[in-house]
Formats: structure tokens, sequence, C-alpha cells
């Protein structure tokens, strides 16, 4: 069950968010001020409990917070998992990027 999503702001330019389960931090989502998820990871017993999703709504309401009005954030195509998940919050693809990775963006 998650407890809780804190954050911590680093050089000012990123923020961390992490969701604290009953086994400690369970998820981490790293963003850019900029607009940019730079990573979200989920530890491998904590996935498919909605972890990655919590984190994900958590930054788009900081991003809002902060006056952004797009997300943009890229994934390798043979990541199906987190495509998934992206596709799903409403990101879409916009740019093949370098060795297999793809732009998203999304309208916050
Ligand atoms: C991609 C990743 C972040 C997803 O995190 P997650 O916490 O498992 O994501 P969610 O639980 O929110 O959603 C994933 C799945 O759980 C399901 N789910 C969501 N909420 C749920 C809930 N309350 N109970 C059960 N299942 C749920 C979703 O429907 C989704 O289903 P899927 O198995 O068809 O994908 C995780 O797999 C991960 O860390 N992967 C390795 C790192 C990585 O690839 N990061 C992305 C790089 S771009």
């Amino acid at each position: 069950m998650i407890q809780r999503v804190d954050s911590k702001v680093d050089a000012d330019t990123t923020i961390y968010l992490f969701s604290h389960g009953s086994t400690g931090v369970e998820g981490i989502l790293r963003i850019d001020i900029d607009g940019y998820i730079m990573s979200l990871f989920v530890q491998e017993e904590a996935r498919g409990k909605g972890i990655g999703t919590e984190l994900m709504q958590t930054a788009f309401a900081v991003l809002r917070e902060i006056g952004k009005s797009t997300v943009g954030l890229s994934v390798h195509h043979d990541n199906h998992r987190a495509r998934a998940l992206y596709e799903r919050l409403g990101f879409l693809p916009y740019m093949p990027g370098h060795d297999g990775y793809t732009q998203f963006v999304k309208v916050l």
C-alpha cells in the first residue's frame, strides 16, 4: 500500500518524488523543472500496484504548480510496460530519438 509521496529539490533544477510503502522507498521519479521526466523506477516486488501511476500523477501536479503546460519524456521501444503506462496517462509519441528511444509529450 502506498503510504505517502514526498519530494526533495536538488540544485534548483531537479525534483525527486519518493513513494513510501511498508518496505520503505518503493518508487522514485526524477523531474527536470524544465518540464521533463528524467527517470521513473519502481522496485520489482512493488510493481503493478499503481505506484508508477501515482508518481506520474504527482509529477503532473508539481509541474502544473510551477507553471508548466506540457511534460515530456523518452522511452525505449522495447520497454512495453513503461510505454503502456505513459500512453494510458495520455502521452503521445512525437519524435523518434536515438538508439530506439522515442520522445513523448503530454499536455498538462
Ligand atoms: C514502468 C514502471 C515504472 C511501472 O511502475 P508500476 O508501479 O508497476 O506501474 P503501475 O502499477 O502504476 O502500472 C503498471 C500496471 O499495474 C496495473 N495497476 C495499476 N494500478 C493497480 C492497482 N492498484 N492494483 C493492481 N494493478 C494496478 C496497471 O494497469 C498496469 O498494468 P500492466 O501490467 O498492464 O502494465 C516499472 O515497471 C519499472 O520501474 N520498470 C523498470 C524501470 C523502467 O523501465 N522505467 C521507465 C523508464 S522510461
